[in-house]
């Protein structure tokens, strides 16, 4: 079969990467693609956004399915363009990407059936907002409603603190339109664990669970990035965390959708965090997590090309999801400056060292060809993943691994992962 891939970045090369070993699979592409899905997909140059042109593409080339990496499209209604035209797509309709599109619209799906997640409320009204304030609880949580490249969160200590908040969301609109309704919740604390699964309208199969590293500098410093390293499995998800989740929070959230009139078909993540009163749950997401998807996806042993279609044909109830007990690490190499300000297009030393090379893997995130060599294109620019028998061993695999990459100003994380000798070292 042939498979169009959309998106560009890091997720989208481990989806690539995934897909290439399906015996099925015969063809990819991917739009637009970078340096490093180039080097297993046909690139082509339309932009996630450009439904008209993607469905067109996908007919020209009898593309048989086409995978949806990026939340814009999936909320802006892709799927259903390429629906309409009778292709074959695998995501969430534009009434199901809700879950991830509307903070408000997800918060009180969780209200009405039950779903454990923080006490909210939501406000279309700054001057309602200011004045809950006055008798709020801090720290209180803020969210844009919308989506917002994962920035449209603060939280906030102070009263004050809280009150700019408002104004630079809901009246400044720091974020755009997605600021035009707000959420504020009660702020928990907890460890944070991310589990992606494959949903087909009825039946939900969970991966296995991952960590992410928001902030851009060690110990959890600096500003929240699109995500720094992963980790999977995460020691803290616990059988009892998942028979938890099982019963309150995975099927219960795909049941809502249904009886919400708004059958979910796709991946749904969820971002869990783990409070002492139990999991509840931070975010929805209607998409493969980035950078969880380059630690998930290598430990899965099923053919991934075949959940997609049981996914989409609503027969996932026949399918059992298979996971290497190896774990896996993934710290991601940025630009000098990400997430505020950085240059591009330093080229990038070492990538051949990688060609091949069995449980170490190199995704490119933010990087292009421009005169003949590999260039960085973004802020994030790679994730490097590699196994290991054990989280520990994963970790040291994975940072040994980028010594062997180089480009001017290149900085990651030196911590990714180290809670695991935390847990490690009181068991
Ligand atoms: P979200 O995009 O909703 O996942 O929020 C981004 C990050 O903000 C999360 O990964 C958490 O670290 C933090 N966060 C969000 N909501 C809360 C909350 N209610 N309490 C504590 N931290 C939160
Ligand atoms: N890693 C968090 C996300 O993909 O939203």
């Amino acid at each position: 079969m042939k498979v169009l891939v959309v998106g560009s970045g890091g997720r989208e090369h481990a989806l690539c990467w995934k897909l290439a070993q399906s015996p099925r699979v015969e063809k990819i592409y991917c739009a637009p693609g970078n340096a490093g899905i180039a080097q297993i997909a046909e690139c082509v140059p339309l932009g996630p956004m450009e439904f008209e042109k993607l469905a067109d593409f996908s007919g020209e080339k009898h593309v048989d399915l086409t995978v949806i990496g990026m939340d814009d499209p999936l909320v802006g209604g892709i799927v259903d363009v390429f629906e309409e035209r009778g292709l074959r797509v695998f995501g969430p309709r534009k009434n199901a990407a809700i879950l991830e599109g509307s903070k408000a619209f997800s918060k009180d799906l969780m209200k009405k059936y039950g779903i454990p997640t923080a006490a909210y409320e939501n406000f279309d009204d700054p001057k309602k907002a200011l004045a809950y304030l006055e008798k709020a609880k801090f720290p209180i949580v803020l969210k844009a409603d919308g989506l917002a490249l994962g920035k449209g969160v603060l939280i906030c200590n102070t009263l004050e603190e809280a009150k700019d908040g408002v104004k630079s969301i809901m009246e400044d609109k720091q974020f755009g339109a997605a600021g035009n309704r707000m959420v504020m919740e009660e702020f928990l604390v907890g460890r944070e664990v991310s589990v992606l699964a494959f949903v087909d309208g009825r039946t939900i199969r969970c991966m296995t669970s991952a960590q992410d590293h928001k902030r851009a500098l060690d110990g959890d410093q600096g500003l929240n990035t699109g995500g720094m390293g992963t980790f999977s499995p995460s020691p803290f998800y616990t059988q009892e965390v998942d028979a938890f989740c099982k019963e309150h929070i995975y099927q219960p959230t795909v049941d809502a959708m249904a009886a919400e009139g708004r059958e979910f078909k796709g991946i749904i993540f969820f971002g869990l965090i783990l409070t002492a009163d139990g999991p509840r749950v931070l975010e929805y997401n209607a998409r493969f997590g980035d950078p969880e998807t380059q630690v998930v996806l290598p430990r899965m042993r099923n053919d991934i090309a075949e959940v997609f279609e049981a996914c989409i044909d609503g027969t996932l109830d026949q399918i059992e999801l298979d996971f290497t007990q190896d774990a896996a690490v993934c710290v991601v190499l940025a630009s000098g400056g990400y997430p505020v300000s950085y240059k591009k297009g330093y080229p990038i030393a070492g990538l051949e060292k990688f060609q091949d090379r069995e449980g170490c893997y190199v995704f490119h995130a933010g990087t292009k060809w421009e005169n003949g060599e590999i260039v960085t294109s973004g802020g994030r620019v790679l994730g490097v993943t590699a196994m290991g028998s054990t989280l520990t061993e994963a970790r040291a695999n994975a940072y040994q691994a980028t010594k062997e990459l180089a480009f001017t100003d290149m900085f990651c994380r030196s911590d990714i992962g180290k809670a695991i000798d935390e847990c490690a070292a009181s068991e």
